[in-house]
């Protein structure tokens, strides 16, 4: 009896000691280079592995602008990117072993989608990146993505490169979501490029 209440109690501490928070983090900036990209403009299925350092993405799929670079809008750092098919929205969630990140900066931009993939010009728009913290809590901050390019109402007449634009506050997030609020052409229709996400997610 003795002996049984002492094990009982043993396995008690062992319990907590695995429950115990872990204080295990690692800071990314992911780029996506590791990936199959999809070229640009053909029809893109395949997203980024699930997880993608501690990420689940979708919503997107992994584009490349080479060999063949059609889309309007690429990254000016390495080939691959991410990029929405039309009626996609970025949706990224932390891995089930991660408890939150926090989210520092990441590259945007946005053009205009044709039905089978991104081969159409940059185009102004604001995105609204969305956040849900630990607590329930909702952070938003929109961007007005500019081309910066000599334009027609907004719609680029040449390749845009996509901004970088820091997050603020957006800490202890467990899902990131990015959507069109406005655009120079069609909301529905304005797609969404990401590169360079920069963030620190702490393990569970
Ligand atoms: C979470 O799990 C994934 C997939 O099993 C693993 O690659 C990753 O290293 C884990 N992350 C942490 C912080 O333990």
């Amino acid at each position: 009896m003795h002996f049984t209440k002492e094990l009982s109690l043993l396995s008690l501490f062992a319990l907590s000691v695995v429950a115990a928070p872990s204080n295990k983090f690692e800071s990314f900036v992911a780029d996506y280079e590791d990936l199959p990209g999809n070229v640009a403009g053909s029809p893109n299925v395949f997203g980024p592995p699930t997880p993608y350092l501690d990420l689940d993405y979708s919503g997107v799929v992994v584009a490349s602008n080479s060999p063949l670079a059609v889309d309007a809008v690429f990254t000016t750092s390495g080939k691959n990117y991410l990029a929405t098919n039309p009626g996609q929205n970025p949706d990224i969630k932390v891995h089930s072993n991660i408890s939150y990140c926090n989210f520092n900066s990441l590259v945007i931009g946005t053009y205009l989608n044709a039905a089978n993939g991104d081969a159409a010009p940059a185009v102004d728009s604001t995105v609204r990146f969305i956040g849900t913290t630990t607590d329930g809590k909702t952070i938003i901050q929109d961007y007005n993505y500019r081309t910066g390019v000599t334009n027609l109402n907004g719609v680029a007449l040449q390749n845009a490169f996509d901004k970088p634009v820091a997050l603020k506050n957006f800490n202890r997030i467990t899902e990131l979501t990015v959507t069109v609020v406005k655009s120079a052409g069609t909301v529905a229709l304005t797609g969404i490029n990401l590169d360079r996400l920069a963030y620190t997610c702490f393990a569970k």
